[in-house]
């Protein structure tokens, strides 16, 4: 098999080894029926572009049977296709035309909650305290004299308490909104019920699994009180801090994965990825060991500046943590969940071009990259009308956090009005386009050299095809500063960055890709390189 590196992969060497994936947030990427709502069958449609963008392998957010409070992350059958996406004969003709394209297709699965329209959690709700439907999920008892308190101090991440009270007067824990129920993973029928789900997609022929908040599901047996330093951040900030959070990152939740990765090696050529906020390295390398995930997010160039000190520091800190289990690193700069990055390094013209220098920067690391649509095109975040926000934050923040719709508008594919070809009847898309998107869309884009499109693709043949990118090591050279230059020892390529105010020379060897205009032989402000 040819692989990235353009070297002939040895048959060890697990496809998705130095994988390119890309995220495609199902809602919005492409509309087949008119609904506004994007779905399997529009995804089904633009498999050619992915093609052509030069992707290894799709990841879909949740498109099963929802009331889509999380927008798909609040399943109520995990078993089958949510009718606004299409139904299971679209997920397999799907499953099968990704094939076809040379492509690998991999699915979420969220474990950690279901919907509250979940069968179990209606029956939960039905049956009374201590009864083994309520076992399925995490119902306690209150504290105070009558039980009129949460039974912890556990704060919601979307906000508000972490408990909902019902009328017999217990409380059920919901990490995420109060639709989102989280189950008990130290019952066997939450356990035997995930190795249904993941056997019933596997057998459908997908790939692999991104685990969706891969280090919740298990929770200390006492439910301890978090440290109040916690109480007024949300989860994600929460994981740059040094503080323990009994809600994450408790050692039983190693269980599940061995569980998981039991399954998929009964299923050769498959992989699972998890979301892993959690910043400790050793805690993070944990979930890489040999009998567990495959993968994990690393998340910490989405929180990195763009500051050369900031982002290599996030490269070497990633480097270390896998170096650990001797696990691949993963690379990602944008997701649904977080300010799409031209915004977060500036907006604007600066934002992009910035966007541009950190795409070569990602493209030339060793290891897996995620990218997430609409990244390729230079989508920026968006601010949206206060009527248009849909996320549960905003509603759950008392309108204090605006959510993360900013960063799931639509995909622009054509023409120069919305929706940008993204509905086939021109139907108004679930998120507000804005008006002034035409030069963004793939048609002008893929006619443009200078675009953000034409930057991608070219990037990710070069990646593909060019001996270069050899090996899984990086060397370090001495730069000025503001600035880094980086090596890949085993094929030798060299990508360089300024972030500095000023032109700095560029290291020796021939171009292969500029981010921007190079200034003669120096390396102008906000530009990364590639040479050999
Ligand atoms: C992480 C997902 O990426 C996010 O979109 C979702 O809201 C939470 N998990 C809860 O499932």
């Amino acid at each position: 098999m040819v692989h990235s590196s353009g070297e002939e992969q040895d048959a060890d060497t697990p496809w998705w080894h130095d994988a390119v994936f890309y995220q495609v947030y199902v809602r919005s990427f492409a509309d087949s029926n008119g609904d506004g709502v994007g779905d399997l069958e529009g995804i089904r449609s633009r498999l050619g572009y992915l093609e052509l963008l030069g992707v290894d392998a799709i990841w879909l957010t949740p498109f099963y049977r929802s009331p889509m409070a999380d927008h798909g992350y609040d399943v109520a059958d995990p078993r089958d296709v949510d009718p606004l996406f299409g139904d299971l004969d679209a997920f397999d003709a799907l499953v099968a035309e990704v094939h076809d394209h040379g492509m690998k297709i991999t699915v979420d699965l969220v474990p950690n909650h279901t919907s509250d329209q979940h069968l179990w959690f209606q029956e939960a709700l039905a049956a009374p305290p201590g009864s083994v439907e309520r076992d399925r999920y995490v119902f306690r008892d209150g504290r105070g004299v009558h039980g009129e308190l949460p039974p912890n101090n556990w704060t919601s991440v979307f906000g508000g308490p972490a408990w909902q009270q019902v009328p017999d007067g217990q409380w059920y824990l919901h990490i995420f909104a109060p639709e989102q129920p989280d189950l008990n993973w130290r019952n066997p029928q939450v356990q035997a019920d995930l190795e249904h789900t993941l056997r019933f997609w596997l057998e459908r022929g997908v790939d692999g699994f991104r685990i969706d908040v891969a280090h919740g599901m298990a929770k200390p047996e006492d439910l301890p009180d978090m440290d109040p330093r916690l109480l007024n951040v949300d989860g994600l900030t929460a994981f740059a801090m040094d503080i323990h959070d009994p809600r994450f990152d408790d050692d039983g939740v190693h269980e599940v994965h061995r569980l998981i990765r039991g399954v998929l090696d009964q299923y050769p050529g498959t992989m699972a990825i998890g979301e892993i906020w959690v910043g400790d390295d050793d805690r993070f390398a944990d979930y890489l060991r040999s009998d567990e995930l495959h993968l994990g997010f690393n998340f910490r160039l989405v929180d990195a500046r763009f500051d050369a000190d900031s982002v290599r520091g996030a490269i070497e800190h990633s480097l270390g943590a896998v170096a650990k289990v001797g696990a691949q690193p993963t690379w990602t700069l944008s997701n649904h969940d977080v300010m799409r990055h031209p915004t977060r390094y500036g907006g604007g013209p600066l934002g992009t071009v910035r966007a541009r220098a950190m795409a070569l920067v990602e493209l030339a690391l060793p290891g897996v990259v995620y990218l997430y649509n609409g990244e390729e095109l230079g989508l920026p975040n968006l601010e949206l009308p206060d009527w248009a926000l849909q996320d549960p934050i905003w509603e759950r923040s008392g309108h204090a956090e605006r959510g993360r719709d900013g960063a799931r508008v639509p995909m622009p594919w054509e023409g120069n009005q919305p929706p940008f070809g993204f509905s086939e009847n021109g139907a108004q898309p679930w998120l507000p386009m804005p008006d002034d998107w035409e030069s963004l869309t793939v048609e002008a884009q893929l006619e443009d050299e200078g675009s953000m499109l034409s930057l991608y693709r070219q990037a990710l043949e070069v990646r593909r095809t060019s001996g270069a990118f050899a090996g899984d090591e990086l060397e370090w050279y001495g730069a000025p500063p503001g600035c880094f230059a980086f090596r890949r020892k085993g094929g030798g390529l060299i990508c360089a960055l300024n972030t500095s105010a000023a032109a700095v020379p560029l290291p020796p060897g021939d171009v292969l890709i500029a981010s921007g205009p190079l200034d003669g032989t120096k390396l102008p402000p906000d530009t990364s390189v590639w040479l050999v």
